[in-house]
């Protein structure tokens, strides 16, 4: 056997395995118009459709000021940042950008990172330097880049169960108050919808002496009053060390940060790898984000018909007995329970209702909750809405 074959069929057999788990993914290419969003052009169907699983949650990926400051700010400085910051300097729009996260956020500073993933991986996994002796207090929901700064962090760590306050108490109960800790959670997680019980996480470490890390990827923009997040809506924002937050979902760009206090920013600033050895986020990005937040802090306009979508989208589903997760917030997941069904279910829609929902599978959710996971945006219509709800119903319904 030649090497090279050798090795491709190690490769073989891992996309193999993949596919027999039922956890191979196939990728739509879908063309979006800025004008018609959130209906897409699918070359491979040539044909629209409706989109309603985009994370660009409020549209503003197509709104006019966040394109015309990317354009003009391309147009002037060029699209690449050039570099590290350290070595190529910070542009005046990354600096801007920095302020402004700070500002919504009411924290000393901010730091942005080229993505939200990137954002926590980096910063948790440098608080394990700053910090060798600390312990992780981290919710058994939370997202993968957040494992993934805990395992580099090289912490040790306490895993609680999603949202269960009684066992956050008795796991961080086990140690002197003198440890240091570091309860890390998310304010709503992405692929259940739920919210975290902010109240009782920040008494608890107020109690427990402990620092906590929110990750406000799936609120930021679209909760509070400026669209500065979840915490904020239950008072606690300034309870909490660490703010995280991304520029890829609501504020429809790219992009991920972190806002806290100037020294505890300016640590991680200092260690981070994921900050330090690579090229920064382009300036006509950063000046796009700027221009996203400064609109949607000053409109809420936005946030009141996407709130108004998500109900209207939920009782819709409830009424046509369609089994939803029920949550008090705008990610709408649709139980259904088997890989190949959710998978097929997903083709159907696509091929035969001109509706785009990817399902999600093991190892985004447990085996056995397997879900489409619906996100309505204030672009999708009340005609869309009840082609949505027709095309469920008709998949769902029990078959004879
Ligand atoms: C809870 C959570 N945190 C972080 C991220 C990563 O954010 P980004 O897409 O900006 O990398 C995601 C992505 O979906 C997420 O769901």
């Amino acid at each position: 056997m030649s090497k090279l074959s050798h090795y491709d069929d190690i490769f073989h057999d891992a996309v193999k395995k993949i596919k027999e788990e039922n956890r191979y993914r196939v990728f739509t290419t879908l063309n979006y118009l800025k004008d018609l969003f959130p209906i897409a052009y699918a070359p491979t169907l040539n044909k629209d459709v409706v989109v309603w699983c985009s994370n660009n949650y409020l549209g503003m990926s197509q709104h006019p000021d966040v394109i015309k400051s990317l354009c003009e700010t391309a147009q002037t400085v060029g699209v690449s940042a050039g570099g590290t910051r350290n070595i190529s300097g910070t542009h005046g729009a990354v600096d801007e950008l920095e302020r402004e996260l700070a500002d919504l956020h009411r924290k000393e500073k901010a730091l942005v990172f080229t993505s939200g993933y990137i954002a926590n991986q980096s910063a948790i996994s440098a608080i394990g330097k700053i910090i060798p002796d600390c312990v992780i207090f981290s919710d058994s929901n939370n997202h993968a880049s957040i494992i993934h700064g805990i395992r580099e962090s090289k912490l040790q760590k306490e895993i609680f169960r999603h949202n269960d306050m009684t066992h956050l108490r008795e796991l961080i109960g086990k140690y002197p108050l003198s440890k240091p800790k570091l309860i890390i959670f998310e304010s709503i997680y992405s692929m259940s919808g739920t919210v975290a019980p902010f109240q009782e996480i920040v008494a608890l470490a107020q109690e427990f002496n402990a620092m906590t890390y929110i990750d406000e990827v799936h609120a930021v923009g679209m909760y509070g009053t400026e669209g500065q997040g979840m915490a904020s809506v239950y008072g606690c924002d300034k309870d909490i060390d660490i703010i995280q937050g991304t520029l890829g979902k609501a504020y429809g760009v790219i992009g991920g940060y972190i806002t806290g206090k100037s020294i505890i920013v300016d640590a991680i600033r200092s260690i981070a790898p994921g900050f330090i050895f690579t090229t920064t986020l382009p300036p006509c990005i950063a000046a796009a984000a700027t221009a996203s937040i400064k609109h949607l802090r000053s409109s809420k306009d936005e946030r009141l018909k996407h709130q108004e979508i998500v109900m209207r989208t939920k009782t819709f589903l409830l009424e046509a007995d369609i089994q939803i997760i029920n949550n008090d917030t705008h990610i709408i997941p649709v139980l259904i329970g088997d890989a190949e069904l959710s998978r097929m279910i997903s083709i159907t829609l696509l091929e035969k209702f001109n509706i785009y929902i990817q399902n999600i599978n093991f190892p985004t959710v447990p085996k056995g909750r397997e879900r489409l996971r619906i996100t309505p945006t204030p672009l999708h219509t009340e005609k869309m809405l009840e082609e949505l709800v027709f095309a469920l119903k008709y998949l769902l319904k029990p078959k004879q």
